[in-house]
This record gives C-alpha cells, structure tokens and sequence, in this order.
C-alpha cells in the first residue's frame, strides 16, 4: 500500500519568513496558522518548517538549545500541537547550539559525563615542539602556544562550511572541538550510543505527538571517520567557490557507518507507523541513492539537489533526470527539489520564464516534490551589500550570504506586503504591490496560478500523479519526458531556450494540451507540438489502439 506521501507534494516553510501575526517582523505558528487556507487553495499535501525549537539564532534554528519546544519568537507547544495540516519537522542531528546544555556540560571539564558526546581532540604538535602552521595557512581557532615550547594546531585539516578550521580551540580544557559549521554549532558524537539514545527520544518526543516525519539536516555528515584524517585536495576547486569546497570531504562526512545508523533511525520512525524521512543530502547521485538503504530500509526519500545545482541547460539536465531515474532502487521515491532557504531563489538564478518551465518540471516529474514557500510566487529576494549580511554564512564568507532566499513572504500590496505590521527582519522585495499572493491570484496567467494548475492536475490526473517515468526527446534547446500509467500517457515537453521548438510526438499520435506555463492554449496538436520560447507542455497523448485480441 502506498504511504501518504508518495505522491504528495511538499512545501517549505521558512519560519521566520512566512507571516508574523503579532508584529514583531518575525515569522511565527500564530502567522502560519492564520494562512493555512493558502496552503489548501493552493493544493499542497504537507509543510516542511524550517527550525522551530529554542535556539540562539546563531544561525537562525539550525543551532538547537532544546530539541522539545518551540522558540517563544515563534510560539508555543500548544499553538504547535493544535495544527491542521501535515507537518514535517526539521530534525538537525549533526550539531546543538553551544548554549544546549549537553554542550554547556561537555565543556565544563575533561571528565564531565558528556564530554564524549561531542568530538573534542587534543591538538596536533610537531615532533619537538616545532611550530607546525604551514606558511599562509588560514586555519582558524588555533591557540599560538601551549608552553614556551611547542606550537600547536588542530588536529586535522577538516574545513568549515562557514569557512576557517572546523575546530575551535577550548582554552579552559586545553582541547579543540569539532564543528561542521559555526563555532556556536558544536557536532555531537554519534559514535556514542548515548547520544543515539538521547537524539532518537527526540524523535519520539515529536512522534508521539503526531508528526508525520521528519526533514533531517545535513544527514550524510553524522559520522566521521574514526581515524580523523586529513581530507584531500579537491581538483575541481575553481576560484570563486567556497573555501569549504577547497577540499573534498572524503573523511568528515559521508563514512560507511552512516547508512546503519540511518536503518536505526528509520526503525525509530517506523515505532510510530507511516512517517517520512526526508534527507538533506547534497552528493553525488551514484552515492545519494545509496542512502535509500544498501541493506534494508535506510532514507525514504533522500532530497535530489540537482535541478539547483546543474547548469540550466536542457541536455544536463535532461540527462540528469534519466540517470536519476536509471540509479533509483526499485521502488523507491524521487524527491526533486528547485529551492531552499539555503539558495538563491529559482526565479533568481533562471530568470522568470524559465522559472515556470522548472515549475513544471518540478510538479511532473516522479516522486515526492518540495515548493520552496515564495517561489511559486517567483520572488526573487532583495541582494543587501555583504556588511550588511544577517546570515552568518554572509559575514564570513562575503558574497555567500543567504539572506536574499530568505526575505519575507509577499502577501498583499499593504505595507510590508501584508508580511508584518511591525519592521520585517528582512526587506520585502520593491515591487511586493505587484508580486504578491493577492494580486497573482486574481490573474489566471500569474505564476501562483501556474503552481496551482500543476499541482491540480497532479492531483486529478492518475498519470501525472502515479505514473511510470519514460524518456521521449532530448536535445539542445528541449527536455520530453513520459508520464504513463495503464492506458493513459502524458508528455511533458519543455522548451529551455527563447527560440520556438518542434517536438514530435513519438508514433506520430495526436492528442491535446492540458496546461501550458504560458497558461493560455488547451488546443489539439498532432503528430508534434510547437513549443514557443520559455513554453512548457503536458499533452495528453490519445490512448493507444489497444491490440487486438486473438479470437
Ligand atoms: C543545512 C541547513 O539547511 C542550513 O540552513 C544550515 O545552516 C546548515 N544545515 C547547518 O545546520
């Protein structure tokens, strides 16, 4: 039997961005709440909330200071267990906030019982004392000297995501510990078995109270290897990528044991019955795949970033869909996904025709899609100059801030577009009178009514909705694909370039245009259809002449 989310579609709420209901600039439950009717106008099947529990912000909810309550800027228990939709809550295992108090524990001495569940290692010397920095190093966090004698630096070359060393030096227990990201965001120990125990009762916290799963963060960075070595160069790196990318993280992420500790924390889910878990994995496909469980059941659905991350161009990523479709296992589910608060929003990087041909390619593809909250509106953000970065990644890494992904959504043309009626923690965009979720629902071409017309038609359409995946067309400048269940066939052709396209309809069949992104045509076409530039199609294709039977 199928689960429920198999064929939902998803949608990404970043908190602090969605609606604040009580003035303060900042998203909140009471705001989410008061626009649940949104979310059932527009026809999706669950929420994804980015983090909701108590934390510092250092890094706005992915630093947890207690796993089993909700922050007071966003609301309470309460407000959260009265929900009326399907939520999926974001689970971050890799890391606490410095303020949690197993950290505060864990640094207070050697010999705390929770010292071991972080990773704390001395620092690495050289033979004599000899300082051993290489020249121009950037490694952060190092202490200078621990005695008149030796120099010392951390123990490994691991990078941070938020670049400098992933190792911030403890000087009251002389040891470093390690941290994938901030130096407020400290890594537990998940190769101790209290730290499973502890982190999997937070997931029964939560399941218990009726979650319906789970999106869990940086999931492929649990573990570590056990030796702590060095990572290696990374050939591809090009000037103009994030240090982090300098190397390749072959030893601090992505270890063998992940995928049994995966298996363990799905049995978790698994207590509780039908519940997703949704993994945030940015790899390589013939290592994502893997994570849907080598040996038995791992991930349900482990999120495919390559709609964001490939260049836009028909023949990647038309050649990127049907390898997907090639490495998925038997059975299981694709999990496709055109942005997060971590990216630059879609309309950005592709420009606003090209956002509504990946709009419908999201939305009829196989498997189980996540909208981003604003993109179906096709917000673009407001860019800030780098000082003025709120996101931390922004103020150490100029030019990789994030907060452009994240500004506000744009609800009407009141002030702050109906967002806040305090000051918003982000600007909302300057056009926000025009590109708001009032004024595209009142236009039957806007790219709201695009997302709802996809999303509809995935709904009623059994081909789109459970249909098997088939290749039609590839080229230069067009992605074809077939969606087809029993008797019933779709195709999808996507134009990716401004010129206008001819797609010939394979068998030369005729048939009809459901939807087009332009939103203006349902007219018969036959044996090909003309694409007109940034257009996308579903044509539903004649039924085939059933053979006949033998008598
Ligand atoms: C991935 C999250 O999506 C991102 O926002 C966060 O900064 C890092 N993980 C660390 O939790």
């Amino acid at each position: 039997m199928d689960s429920w989310w198999t064929h939902a579609v998803i949608y990404q709420i970043y908190p602090r961005s969605f609606m604040d209901a009580n003035g303060d600039g900042i998203g909140d439950l009471a705001g989410i709440r008061a626009r649940l009717d949104y979310l059932a106008w527009l026809g999706v099947d669950a929420i994804w909330l980015s983090p909701i529990y108590p934390s510092p912000m250092a890094d706005f909810g992915y630093d947890v200071a207690d796993y089993t309550d909700v922050d007071p800027q966003y609301g309470t228990l309460a407000e959260f267990d009265a929900r009326q939709i399907r939520v999926l809550l974001d689970f971050v295992p890799n890391h606490t906030s410095d303020r949690h108090p197993w950290f505060v524990e864990s640094r207070s001495s050697r010999d705390n019982p929770k010292r071991h569940w972080y990773i704390w290692r001395d620092a690495a010397f050289l033979d004599g004392g000899v300082p051993c920095t290489p020249p121009g190093s950037s490694l952060a966090g190092a202490p200078t000297s621990r005695s008149a004698s030796s120099r010392s630096r951390p123990p490994n070359n691991w990078l941070s995501n938020f670049g400098g060393s992933a190792w911030q030096w403890d000087e009251a227990t002389g040891q470093y510990y390690y941290h994938a990201f901030l130096e407020e965001q400290p890594d537990l120990n998940w190769r101790n078995p209290r730290v499973e125990a502890a982190m999997f009762d937070v997931l029964r916290f939560w399941l218990a109270r009726g979650v319906d799963g789970f999106r869990v963060d940086v999931l492929w960075h649990l573990i570590k290897d056990e030796q702590f070595r060095d990572n290696p160069p990374n050939p591809a790196y090009r000037p103009g990528m994030s240090p982090y990318q300098s190397l390749l993280a072959s030893f601090s992420a992505d270890r063998p044991e992940i995928h049994a500790l995966v298996m363990r924390m799905r049995r978790v889910l698994g207590e509780f019955g039908d519940r997703l878990l949704l993994g945030e994995i940015y790899l390589p496909i013939e290592r994502l795949v893997t994570y849907y469980g080598p040996e038995g059941p791992a991930a349900h659905v482990p999120f495919n970033f390559q709609l964001i991350q490939l260049p836009w161009t028909a023949t990647t990523i038309g050649v990127a869909v049907e390898a997907y479709e090639r490495a998925l296992p038997g059975g299981a589910a694709a999990a496709w996904v055109l942005g997060n608060h971590d990216k630059p929003r879609v309309a950005r990087r592709l420009g606003a025709g090209q956002a509504r041909v990946a709009a419908m390619l999201l939305l009829t593809l196989r498997g189980t899609p996540t909208i981003y909250n604003g993109d179906e509106l096709g917000l673009v953000g407001v860019v800030r100059p780098a000082p003025e970065s709120l996101d931390p990644k922004g103020r150490t890494l100029p030019g990789f801030s994030r907060d452009a992904g994240r500004t506000p959504m744009q609800w009407d043309a009141s002030a702050n577009a109906g967002f806040t009626t305090g000051g918003p923690w982000l600007p909302v965009q300057p056009d926000f009178a025009r590109v708001n979720v009032a004024v595209e629902r009142d236009d039957p071409r806007s790219m709201l009514s695009l997302h709802r017309r996809l999303l509809q038609l995935r709904r009623t359409d059994v081909a789109l909705a459970r249909g098997i995946y088939t290749p039609a067309h590839r080229g230069d400048c067009v992605v074809a694909f077939g969606r087809e269940f029993e008797e019933q066939r779709r195709v999808v052709a996507l134009n990716f370039s401004s010129d206008v396209q001819r797609v010939v309809l394979e068998g030369g069949v005729g048939g009809r245009v459901l939807l087009s992104t332009h939103l203006d045509r349902s007219d018969a076409v036959s044996g090909e259809v003309l694409l007109r530039p940034d257009e996308g199609v579903i044509v539903a294709v004649e039924e085939r002449r059933r053979s006949p039977r033998p008598a």
